[in-house]
């Protein structure tokens, strides 16, 4: 029995070696964790069981018969992140730079299966040289049972990959699956072909870094949510916006009251919006001044900053925000802004998170540029995500909401459930300015009179009470009471039921 026992605790040693301890410094030299020293960081102490650490590959090409390391270069199983339960696969560079074999793709698959069963998110952590060479069309195999999984899961776990060496060609796809991506800087990249086939493909000199580094995916791509100085500090992120989240589609996040009073008044807000509607003022600081504790977890902050996206807590319960940002492209809509809110709002809907918009928008960006890259389509995808969604919606007009960007923006009409708008709010087809050269065009040549019509148009038109009076608007609120009214709106949702006709699936302009 004792040599048993003994056997078992040399092949498990054998097993935590991984690639063996060469190998490991080389990992460190590079400023990297190893693949278990991830999962410790990430999970609860103590916390971690692990499946299939004894699995080995099948390949005999190669000399790779001979060549057999226990758990075959990822580390797989479940734990908790604050109590809450999480699957977990790591990949470990370690062992053959963590390339993906028909049996390392296997054990993938397995906790993800379990995962959708039980009703729980998945955490990938991507370090990897992509498919196992040796194996082949193995191994591109394996890539696809995965990603077959990553479709299955979406919408119904969460699913997040951390990037935390390389991942390319088609590897990429499977962290593009799911919902989250955060990236490590200087140590990760994605790209679809690297740099060499770049330069022969195209003669672009490129380096890793610059085509796929983390700094390109949040600022360039959009591929990626979040960049991080190191391993611990991506890894201690992903435990924060863990606690945002629900363990599945089929539950509501965890609840966590701060202390902060819902009826807490903020006068500041009352001077947020400057009396001329062309300056620009920081939305932040409303989101920041609204939420618990002011602690906004902002996603793809350095990417399509025109609009912000994150989630936060208001009264204890997880809220996805989305805002217009007026001090970047004056809060315009554009194709950038759209897709990442409307992504977004599509996560939000699928895993009950109440969503609440922030409207000072002067419409969508003109130009050929955006025409061109198709605004028409991916401004829709927009509309798309806020008319299809049913979890709870409140939205709060702060400045401006001018045409589409004012149906888009989840107006009362995609089925807002509670519409605000601040006293300086304007709601109307344009600005009165541009809104006076269409109308009265015959009067040009008369700035005096065009002045007079825009004042008039102004007062006509530039407030909230219009809306108002036909009920697109519930309520004109004091932006100092725009806490205590979002609050009280979430109560009266607490258990709001609203279902979209049965179908396959909807079109959403992809
Ligand atoms: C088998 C691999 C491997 C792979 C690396 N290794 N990639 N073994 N299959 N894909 C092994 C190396 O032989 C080496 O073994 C160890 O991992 C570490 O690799 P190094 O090259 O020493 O590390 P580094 O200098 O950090 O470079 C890492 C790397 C490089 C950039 C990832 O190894 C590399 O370019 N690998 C090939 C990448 C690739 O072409 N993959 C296939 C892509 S196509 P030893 O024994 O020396 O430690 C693809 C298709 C997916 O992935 C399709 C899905 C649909």
């Amino acid at each position: 029995m004792h040599d048993i026992l003994e056997q078992l605790e040399a092949k498990r040693e054998l097993a935590r070696q991984g690639g063996g301890q060469r190998r490991i410094d080389a990992q460190h030299a590079k400023g990297k964790l190893t693949a278990r020293e991830r999962i410790e960081v990430l999970l609860d102490e103590g916390t971690f069981e692990e499946w299939d650490m004894f699995v080995e590959h099948r390949c005999t090409d190669f000399g790779m018969a001979d060549n057999k390391i226990p758990g075959d270069g990822v580390v797989t199983g479940y734990g908790m992140i604050n109590g809450r339960l999480v699957f977990v696969f790591s990949q470990d560079f370690t062992v053959y730079g963590g390339a993906l074999s028909e049996t390392h793709a296997e054990k993938i698959c397995k906790i993800m299966d379990q995962a959708m069963k039980v009703g729980a998110p998945v955490i990938g952590l991507n370090d990897s040289g992509g498919a196992r060479i040796q194996e082949g069309v193995a191994s591109l195999g394996g890539y696809a049972e995965v990603f077959q999984r990553n479709m299955l899961a979406s919408g119904v776990v969460p699913q997040i990959s951390v990037v935390m060496g390389p991942s390319a060609g088609g590897a990429v796809y499977s962290p593009a699956l799911t919902d989250f991506i955060f990236m490590v800087k200087d140590s990760s990249y994605m790209f679809v072909t690297g740099p060499e086939v770049v330069k022969t493909v195209t003669h672009e000199e490129v380096s890793a870094e610059e085509l796929g580094g983390a700094i390109t995916h949040t600022t360039k791509s959009g591929v990626a949510d979040m960049a991080f100085e190191n391993d611990v500090e991506a890894l201690l992120m992903v435990r924060r916006l863990y606690n945002y989240l629900p363990l599945s589609n089929r539950e509501k996040s965890p609840l966590r009251h701060s202390g902060d009073p819902a009826h807490r008044m903020d006068a500041s807000l009352n001077t947020l919006v400057p009396d001329n509607p062309n300056k620009a003022y920081d939305m932040k600081e409303l989101i920041l001044k609204t939420v618990d504790d002011g602690d906004f977890f902002e996603l793809q902050p350095d990417y399509a900053k025109n609009i912000l996206i994150g989630f936060a807590r208001m009264d204890g319960q997880t809220v996805g925000i989305v805002a217009n940002q007026p001090l970047v492209l004056a809060g315009c809509l554009d194709i950038k802004s759209s897709t990442k809110a409307a992504r977004f709002i599509r996560f939000c809907d699928a895993f009950n998170i109440p969503v609440i918009t922030f409207v000072d928008v002067p419409g969508f960006m003109p130009g050929t540029a955006q025409e061109f890259g198709g605004i028409i389509k991916h401004g829709a995808k927009l509309l798309y995500a806020y008319a299809e969604c049913t979890v709870p919606k409140i939205t709060v007009i702060t400045r401006k909401a001018y045409g589409g960007a004012y149906d888009v923006m989840a107006s009362k009409h995609l089925r807002g459930d509670v519409n605000f708008a601040w006293p300086h709010a304007e709601i109307a087809v344009m600005g009165a300015k541009g809104a006076v050269e269409i109308i009265f065009r015959e009067d040009k040549g008369d700035p005096e009179k065009l002045a007079a019509k825009e004042a008039e148009y102004k007062a006509r038109f530039a407030n909230p009470f219009v809306a108002g009076a036909r009920g697109f608007i519930d309520d004109v609120i004091l932006p100092s009471e725009t806490r205590k009214r979002i609050c009280r709106s979430l109560v009266m949702l607490k258990d709001k039921k609203i279902e979209n006709p049965w179908r396959k699936h909807g079109n959403i302009p992809l």
